[in-house]
């Protein structure tokens, strides 16, 4: 079985057994400083932390097919109690994290946020008093979502029914989350300036909706020992994703990906869930695809939206990633 996390922990293990002579911690705090100092340097390459909204109201109806393209923003819906309510738990490697409450409630919820700060906490991962987000909540590929979608995306929220729930706190392990958090923005990620508009040629959409909206790499493509998406591996699957689901290959490698699938295999399954040999995915996939609880899911997206992605898919680089055994 070949896994980009299993391999990387290896590799981190083998190098944290190594013995640490005074000159090798020397040497550690050099390279730990100049990887810090590259950091900042980056960040303040890396273009603006701040996004802007359209002027205006949003259009809620439209935020609703953008729901639906981010799969119903599923982790944010437990298994009981109201879609898009909070305090699920999710498992990392680096402790049980709980989504919050995205309901309008206003002491539990978003009621009392306006609509630039829920941009903020969603295209920039800052929160209201200015810590910065875990990256559990993958703000770090909605910061690429159109200005235009982020403001319907927020009217579509504000339409949900309220819904009192507070959110358990984290059960994690991380030292100093707070500044960990900050460290991981400065190192991994490279924010840019979103489009205004989503783009609408098919291919270019088809990339924007899958890097920006629908997050497939989310899940499809495997992690650093960082908790950063393994970029070389991308969409290549996880033998050990998230809750334990095995992710398949989505990459167009024709013995361990879906090179041998047609467009229309793939709309089939981001539409209703539908295997070529007829089977039904399950888990995590079915979630997106069908929405949690009455929330909308890929399934109510509009179908060119879904043949776009599927299409865009066909033209990332094949990885050979084995996640399955026998592949
Ligand atoms: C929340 C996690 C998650 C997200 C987001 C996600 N997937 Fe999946 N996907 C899975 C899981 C888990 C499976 C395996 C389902 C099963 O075993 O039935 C899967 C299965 C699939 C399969 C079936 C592959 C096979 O070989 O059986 C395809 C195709 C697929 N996903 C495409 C996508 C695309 C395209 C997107 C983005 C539009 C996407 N997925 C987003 C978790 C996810």
């Amino acid at each position: 079985m070949v896994c980009g996390i299993g391999r990387e922990a290896r590799e981190a293990r083998e190098a944290g057994g190594a013995v640490f002579s005074r000159s090798h911690r020397r040497a550690s705090y050099l390279r730990l400083s100049s990887l810090a100092l590259g950091g900042v340097l980056l960040a303040a390459c890396s273009g603006s932390e701040v996004t802007h909204l359209p002027p205006g109201p949003g259009d809620a109806k439209r935020g609703e097919k953008i729901a639906a393209l981010a799969g119903g923003c599923g982790c944010h819906s437990a298994d009981t109690g109201a879609p898009l309510s909070g305090d699920r738990g999710l498992p990392t490697p680096f402790g049980t994290f709980y989504s919050s409450n995205l309901t309008p409630d206003p002491e539990t919820g978003l009621g009392g946020w306006s609509d630039e700060e829920i941009d903020t906490a969603l295209r920039r991962g800052r929160l209201r008093d200015g810590t910065t987000e875990a990256p559990v909540m993958p703000w770090y590929a909605y910061a690429g979502m159109a200005d235009e979608d982020a403001r319907d995306l927020i009217a579509w929220l504000r339409t949900l029914e309220p819904v009192r729930r507070q959110r358990r706190p984290d059960e994690i392990w991380v030292p100093l989350p707070r500044l960990a958090f900050r460290a991981w923005v400065i190192l991994f990620s490279r924010f840019t300036t979103p489009p205004q508009r989503a783009p609408s040629e098919p291919l270019a959409r088809g990339r924007y909706l899958v890097d920006h909206v629908a997050i497939c790499g989310d899940c499809h493509t495997p992690r650093t020992v960082f908790g950063s998406p393994a970029r070389a591996l991308a969409f290549a699957g996880n033998a050990q994703g998230p809750f334990d689901e095995l992710i398949p290959n989505i990459t167009p490698d024709k013995v361990t990906g879906i090179g041998n699938w047609s467009t229309d295999d793939m709309v089939s399954v981001l539409e209703m869930g539908m295997l070529p040999n007829m089977d039904s995915v399950s888990g995590l996939m079915a979630e997106v695809v069908d929405g949690v609880h009455g929330a909308p899911g890929y399934a109510q997206a509009p179908l060119e939206d879904l043949r776009a992605m599927a299409e865009y898919l066909r033209t990332v680089p094949p990885v050979a990633n084995a996640v399955r055994d026998g592949d």
